[in-house]
């Protein structure tokens, strides 16, 4: 397929190795469900410096602030994982946040690691960055060819204007970076608040409470029927230092597991994991969504990776987690 770009194509000349585990890494977003695999994955390699702020002890979207960051740290390495984040009804209540918001965070810290000449920058998006009704599995090539979903096409437009940002300095600057959208992720830290998160989060919780409340049924959205991907953040940071270290292009790299599962069979897994005894039921007069929403992940294969953690294995670790941290987690 060639998906690999020469410097003929967009000036970078660049060959991707390993990265030195002395230099300092900022994890852009490091508290964060992504951000913090990523920190773990980090640490667990070796790397000696890895740096990251909380958002009340930075706020990204203060332009001042993010280059005096940059300028003191001076990092060798980025990720963003930094972002206004949320499921269908924060996105479609709040659009003018995920659209402003995710424009100046991403906007103030690729200018400040362009002005620090930071060497290796991975910028994460989302794979909402797609047309409604690409084809599935979801290639990289069909971005910027369809309306995009409007419940999140806000969030969407940031996104895809970040991705446009990172190929941009390839083409005016010959820095190596590059971007990734991952699937609909999931694991430690991430939000289970109602109102603000993502499907299996969201499923998490309610199974859970029903569980220990010995509830006898529980109701879901829709008819269970629409099929998802679903990635374990701790893979989701396997692949990104994977790429990191092995892929270079201006093109974004999907990253999922390249299988999916209907929403009713992820609900009766996590059912099972919580020890949830009553029933299940589907609420048919509230909206499915799109029928399928899957990645084709071919490009990541060629770059050498695969997903190593299996759905049960990640929502038995992710509910044990839950558990553990119930009383702390975010509302
Ligand atoms: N979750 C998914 O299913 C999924 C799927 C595809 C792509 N992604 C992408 O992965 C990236 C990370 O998502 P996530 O799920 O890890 O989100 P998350 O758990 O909500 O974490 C986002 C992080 O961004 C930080 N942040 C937000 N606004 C900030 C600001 N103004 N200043 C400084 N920091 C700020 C937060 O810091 P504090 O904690 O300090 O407030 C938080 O740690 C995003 O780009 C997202 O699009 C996520």
């Amino acid at each position: 397929m060639g998906h690999r770009v020469t410097a003929a194509v967009d000036g970078v000349a660049y060959t991707p190795g390993e990265l030195d585990r002395d230099a300092t890494f900022y994890v852009a977003g490091h508290r964060g469900l992504v951000g913090s695999a990523i920190v773990r994955k980090l640490e667990a390699e070796g790397f000696a410096h890895v740096v990251g702020k909380t958002s009340a002890e930075l706020d990204l979207k203060n332009r001042d602030d993010v280059f005096a960051y940059m300028a003191e740290i001076k990092p060798r390495y980025i990720v963003l994982a930094a972002a206004k984040v949320g499921g269908i009804l924060a996105n479609s209540t709040y659009p003018v946040d995920f659209l402003s918001d995710n424009m100046r965070i991403q906007t103030n810290v690729l200018d400040a690691a362009l002005a620090n000449d930071v060497e290796r920058v991975a910028f994460l998006g989302s794979s909402c960055i797609y047309p409604k009704f690409a084809e599935q599995p979801i290639r990289e090539d069909s971005l910027l060819t369809g309306h995009l979903e409007p419940t999140n096409d806000a969030y969407a437009i940031a996104k895809i204007a970040g991705i446009l940002h990172t190929q941009a300095v390839r083409r005016q600057y010959g820095l190596p970076w590059i971007s990734a959208m991952p699937t609909n992720l999931y694991g430690p830290n991430d939000n289970f608040s109602p109102k603000g998160s993502h499907v299996l989060p969201a499923l998490i919780r309610r199974y859970d409470d029903a569980a220990k409340t010995g509830a006898d049924s529980v109701t879901n959205w829709g008819t269970g029927t629409p099929r998802r991907e679903f990635l374990h953040s701790d893979d989701m940071a396997d692949a990104v230092l994977h790429l990191m270290e092995h892929y270079d292009g201006p093109d974004q790299v999907n990253v999922g597991t390249g299988t999916d599962v209907t929403i009713r069979e992820i609900a009766e897994t996590i059912g099972q994991v919580t020890g949830f005894a009553g029933e299940t039921e589907w609420d048919t007069t509230k909206p499915d969504g799109t029928p399928q929403k899957l990645l084709d992940v071919s490009k990541l294969a060629e770059a050498g990776w695969m997903a190593k953690i299996s759905l049960q294995e990640g929502l038995e670790r992710t509910v044990a987690w839950y558990r553990d941290h119930v009383d702390t987690i975010r509302e």
